[in-house]
């Protein structure tokens, strides 16, 4: 397999620069384990979990991957700032990371995510094994971006545009533009820049890359895994998605009373009956009881499937291993192609 060398694979040591998002509610450590031995990085989400959870669940994965330990766990863990915030086990659970060797830390959706930084750098400082854990920010403008760069001096930025999956800022620019804009304002010697939002396969990946991007990062595309969390009908629903099938609401986050979001944060998926009522003004009891009965009974015309722009070009499950294979295999492809199209006279 070719490596595909960029500053953030040089950074976390792996040979593909693919991350597999932290996704609340869908990753697991099994599906971040099997992104990172693919060749890429992959981050499991604390979500709305507490220390406990988290707890039990790097147990696992230091189980499962005790012959892989040797530069740390090579997976990541994603943070919500806003859960954090009102968490009373916050700081049990970044010591939980620290102390399960986790290689990086993902912060996002928080009103001061510069706190936690201070935390994660406090907790290295302390250790005597000399490591330092790697700190990814996920962003939704420039001006994010710059706080998170010149104030924060984060490791690595995620540039999230309004394609994505899940949740993010309802004003986003598109991710293309996005990246643009921060490249354009960071420094040569600034932090690695990954795009995130909309991406579906290797040719979209190799895209960014040529744009500046050191690396890609993939939450949907990872829904569609065995080890994802996901259900077989919210699988089912991704894969015949079309491409005007998502779209950004606050109508799953009421129905299911996930509020406490920063202002102007949204989430996009799938357009269902549930989104339909809350925008057709149906009383908010009815909704939350009608979204319950479709959660207990798995019924597709009303469940939370969260979806980026580009799921219309995903149609097939496989192994978060194999896949981060593929898009690898494919980004080379596109790579060497584009190199092809210069002809020196
Ligand atoms: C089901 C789901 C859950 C997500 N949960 C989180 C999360 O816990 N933390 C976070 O920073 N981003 C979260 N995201 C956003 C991802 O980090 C990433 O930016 C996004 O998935 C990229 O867009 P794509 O889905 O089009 O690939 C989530 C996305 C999805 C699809």
């Amino acid at each position: 397999m070719s490596r595909i060398q960029t500053s953030v694979t040089r950074l976390l040591g792996v040979r593909s620069p693919i991350v597999a998002a932290p996704m609340a509610g869908a990753s697991t450590v099994r599906l971040a384990l099997e992104a990172s031995r693919g060749g890429g990085f992959g981050f499991t989400a604390a979500g709305y979990g507490d220390a406990q959870m988290l707890h039990s669940d790097l147990q696992v994965a230091r189980t499962v991957s005790s012959v892989e330990m040797r530069h740390g766990l090579p997976i990541g863990v994603g943070f919500l700032g806003w859960q954090l915030d009102q968490q009373p086990s916050a700081l049990d659970m970044l010591r939980t990371v620290r102390n399960s060797d986790v290689q990086a830390v993902w912060f996002a959706f928080g009103k001061d995510l510069g706190r936690w930084i201070n935390h994660v750098r406090e907790l290295d400082s302390h250790a005597d094994d000399g490591r330092k854990t790697i700190i990814f920010v996920q962003v939704n403008s420039l001006r994010e971006a710059l706080v998170a760069v010149h104030e924060w001096k984060v490791d690595v930025l995620v540039a999230q545009g309004i394609e994505s999956g899940g949740h993010g800022n309802g004003s986003a620019p598109s991710t293309f533009t996005l990246v643009s804009s921060i490249l354009s304002a960071l420094p040569h010697s600034g932090p690695p820049v990954l795009a995130a939002g909309g991406l579906a396969n290797g040719t979209h990946a190799a895209a960014y890359l040529t744009l500046g991007c050191a690396g890609a990062v993939f939450g949907t595309r990872f829904l569609l895994t065995p080890e994802s969390l996901y259900t077989d009908a919210q699988k089912a629903a991704l894969i015949s998605a079309g491409p005007e099938s998502t779209v950004r609401t606050m109508a799953f986050d009421q129905a299911r009373g996930t509020l406490g979001w920063p202002n102007g944060v949204d989430g996009r998926a799938i357009r269902n009956e549930t989104v339909a009522d809350v925008e057709a003004g149906v009383d908010m009891q009815e909704v939350k009881k009608k979204f319950q009965e479709a959660v207990n009974g798995g019924d597709p015309t009303r469940m939370l499937v969260w979806a980026g722009e580009g799921v219309h070009l995903m149609r097939e499950i496989k192994g978060a291993k194999v896949l981060v294979e593929e898009i690898h295999s494919e980004m080379v492809l596109a790579l060497e192609s584009a190199g092809l199209l210069v002809q020196h006279d």
